[in-house]
């Protein structure tokens, strides 16, 4: 293999020019050659098996405005809808028959969710299901917040960081929004005990190999137990609506890297993937990805929570959706688990 390849692989490191080398280079042999070698990776820490977690997204109201996301306040043509208790509580009811033990929650921004109904709902949740899994996405809080849904029952939590660059990350974000603040807030989850994720998009607006490496050395020093990425896709009532998407042969690229500077990383192959590839998800797999996330919410909401065009997986009910995810992964060699599927070196606080 490459010595360059087997050079991160054993540092658990990459230097800038390795990056840069790795993201440009057209050595198709090479490229092949990372990713069995992330492959590989994912598979001695996971073997084959990918984790499935039902995902409920459970408003699409949000307080914030990134310049990128299709569901950002000054959208006037989002058909804004809430989910009310009762009904993210059957979405897990019938996850918890299809076999899920994990729940994601996420959501936009939205104040309707005071801190007290959060946790009122993962109470509940975990009240009727001891043995699954929550994972919250629902956005900056304080740290006070994070506490209360931990205590509540809380175990996960999901916040992209979007960019470690900070200067990058101001021209994705309106002034009111603050980088320090999301890595405020990354720091106060770990600290608090969560498994926590952190990520970005790939070809998002300015990236570059530096911003890019900054994200590197934010998962060097975060140590996550999660990262998701996904390709930036451009939705047409945001300011970035005419900018070119992110493309999966660099998204495969950044999912391998990780994998191999970061061997234990829970990593989704994002719905965002598989939309600017119909196999998108399976390569995101096969290049080192472990985890895959079908939607379980409600079909009749599913249309309206569109962050970026043409979501896929937008009109099949739950059961179809989780099917077609199995066979997938059967397909390509993989067996599905639904386990809760903790972090390997989570020791469970509970
Ligand atoms: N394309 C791809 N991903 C997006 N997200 C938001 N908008 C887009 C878009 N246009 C991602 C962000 C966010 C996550 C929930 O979805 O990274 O953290
Ligand atoms: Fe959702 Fe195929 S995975 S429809």
């Amino acid at each position: 293999m490459h010595t360059l390849i087997t050079e991160i692989r054993d540092k658990q490191n990459i230097t800038k020019e390795q990056l840069q080398l790795l993201l440009e280079t057209d050595d198709q042999e090479m490229i092949e050659e990372l990713m069995v070698c992330a492959g590989t990776e994912a598979q001695k820490v996971y073997g084959n098996k990918v984790y499935m977690r039902g995902l409920i997204e459970f408003t699409n109201y949000c307080k914030n405005n990134c310049i990128y996301c299709g569901i950002r306040r000054d959208n006037c043509y989002v058909d804004r809808y809430r989910l009310t208790k009762d009904q993210i509580l059957d979405c897990c009811q019938s996850g918890y028959r299809l076999g899920f033990r994990t729940f994601v929650l996420q959501g936009g921004e939205d104040p309707f969710y005071t801190d007290d109904l959060i946790c009122e709902i993962v109470s509940e949740i975990k009240h009727q299901h001891p043995d699954c899994a929550i994972t919250l996405s629902i956005g900056e809080k304080s740290r006070e917040a994070y506490e209360r849904y931990f205590a509540a029952g809380a175990e996960r939590y999901l916040l992209r960081h979007e960019t470690a660059d900070k200067a990058h990350y101001e021209k994705l974000h309106p002034k009111e929004m603050s980088f320090d603040n999301r890595i405020r807030c990354l720091h106060d989850l770990k600290e608090i005990g969560y498994q926590t994720g952190c990520g970005f998009m790939v070809g998002s607006p300015y990236q570059t190999v530096d911003t890019l490496y900054e994200d590197f050395c934010l998962i060097k020093e975060l140590e996550p137990e999660m990262c998701g990425i996904g390709p930036f896709i451009p939705q047409a009532d945001t300011p970035f609506g005419k900018e070119p998407a992110g493309t999966l042969e660099m998204t495969l690229r950044l999912l391998s890297i990780i994998r191999l500077i970061h061997p234990t990383v829970l990593l989704p192959a994002t719905t965002a993937l598989g939309t600017i590839h119909p196999l998108g998800r399976e390569k995101g797999i096969l290049a080192g990805a472990n985890v895959v996330m079908p939607n379980l919410s409600p079909v009749g909401v599913r249309k309206k929570y569109l962050l970026y065009d043409n979501k896929i997986c937008t009109g099949e009910e739950a059961s179809e959706c989780c099917g077609c995810m199995m066979r997938r992964m059967q397909g390509i060699g993989y067996e599905v688990v639904v386990d809760r599927g903790d972090h390997p070196l989570y020791d469970k606080k509970r």
